[in-house]
């Protein structure tokens, strides 16, 4: 299989799980939204194999769009701008990255924001209430090289180039115009990891939210696909999705859990997909990462 651009290591890309939600998800697809896009791992898995006609990327998260923008349209002009930040780096790990850091706060610059993301802890953005960015540097991390960066903004560019839509929004505001020809896929932030005070309360919220925007697909007949929640060994995350939805979930074994790993233990992590009543739901319900890419999955 060809290898995939990825210019973005994003925490939660869904760049290993593509193949196996790409084997259950429609072919014949006129739009393919991505509102939760981060680093767009299953648009970039799309457009590679021409799944669909058209991609809209979204993201609440403004900056992470205008660098999808520039990578697709600029792409020379990013290439040269995180590659001059990289050859900037003294040797002084932490002081160098904060300098890059407030220069990022302060300019909101698209390749200071990605030179963060590839050598900050866990590939993880992290704000403050007033929207600074604030994760640390990794110590072991020295960031994708100049000449490999450039090597995947060019092939991202290549796939989605003249086919491609940036909105910055709520993924409500951003899949809004989406109709039954065409195809959503969320990966919503676990709900959990994202709230603070108040859990349970603004967790409830959070669900409402996403089951009336899920409600107003159905009554398009939208087809949607949702990454929604899972679990680690015992540890089961993501409060329950009503059954009036008439989706489908299948569940994939995601492999071993890299946080577990690091504290000792082994435990599985099992994601769940869930696909929308107008799609027919494969007759295998768990799916392997290793397995599926050859296997037919559709009755
Ligand atoms: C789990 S990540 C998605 C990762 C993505 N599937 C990938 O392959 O990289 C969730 C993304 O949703 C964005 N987000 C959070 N809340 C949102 C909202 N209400 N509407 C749109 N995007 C949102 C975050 O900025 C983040 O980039």
């Amino acid at each position: 299989m060809k290898k995939i651009p990825h210019p973005i290591p994003y925490q939660g890309s869904k760049r290993k799980l593509a193949p196996v939600i790409y084997s259950v998800i429609p072919r014949d697809i006129r739009f393919f939204y991505e509102p939760f896009a981060g680093s767009a791992a299953m648009t970039l898995f799309m457009a590679e194999n021409n799944a669909a006609e058209r991609f809209v990327i979204g993201d609440k998260f403004p900056s992470i769009i205008k660098l999808w923008e520039m990578m697709v349209n600029s792409p020379d002009q990013i290439i040269e701008q995180y590659s001059l930040i990289w050859q900037g780096f003294d040797g002084e790990n932490h002081k160098y990255f904060n300098e890059i850091r407030d220069l990022y706060n302060e300019t909101k610059e698209p390749a200071a924001l990605l030179y963060l993301v590839c050598r900050c802890v866990k590939n993880a953005v992290r704000f403050n209430s007033k929207g600074k960015f604030t994760q640390s540097a990794d110590k072991r991390r020295k960031g994708m090289s100049p000449e490999k960066m450039a090597a995947a903004i060019e092939g991202a560019s290549k796939l989605l180039k003249g086919r491609v839509e940036f909105r910055i929004g709520d993924w409500k505001d951003t899949s809004r115009d989406a109709e039954s020809p065409d195809f959503v896929y969320m990966d919503p932030p676990y709900l959990g990891t994202t709230i603070g005070k108040d859990k349970r309360y603004h967790e409830q919220l959070e669900v409402d939210s996403l089951v009336s925007g899920l409600e107003s697909f159905n009554k398009k007949d939208i087809r949607f696909a949702l990454s929604y929640d899972g679990m680690t060994g015992d540890k089961e995350y993501g409060p329950a999705l009503p059954e009036n939805l008439g989706m489908s979930r299948l569940l994939i074994n995601a492999g071993q859990s890299s946080q577990a790993t690091l504290n000792g233990l082994r435990a599985e992590t099992v994601e769940s997909l869930y696909l929308s009543e107008n799609i027919k739901a494969p007759k295998n319900t768990r799916l392997n990462l290793k397995s599926t890419q050859q296997e037919e999955l559709f009755p």
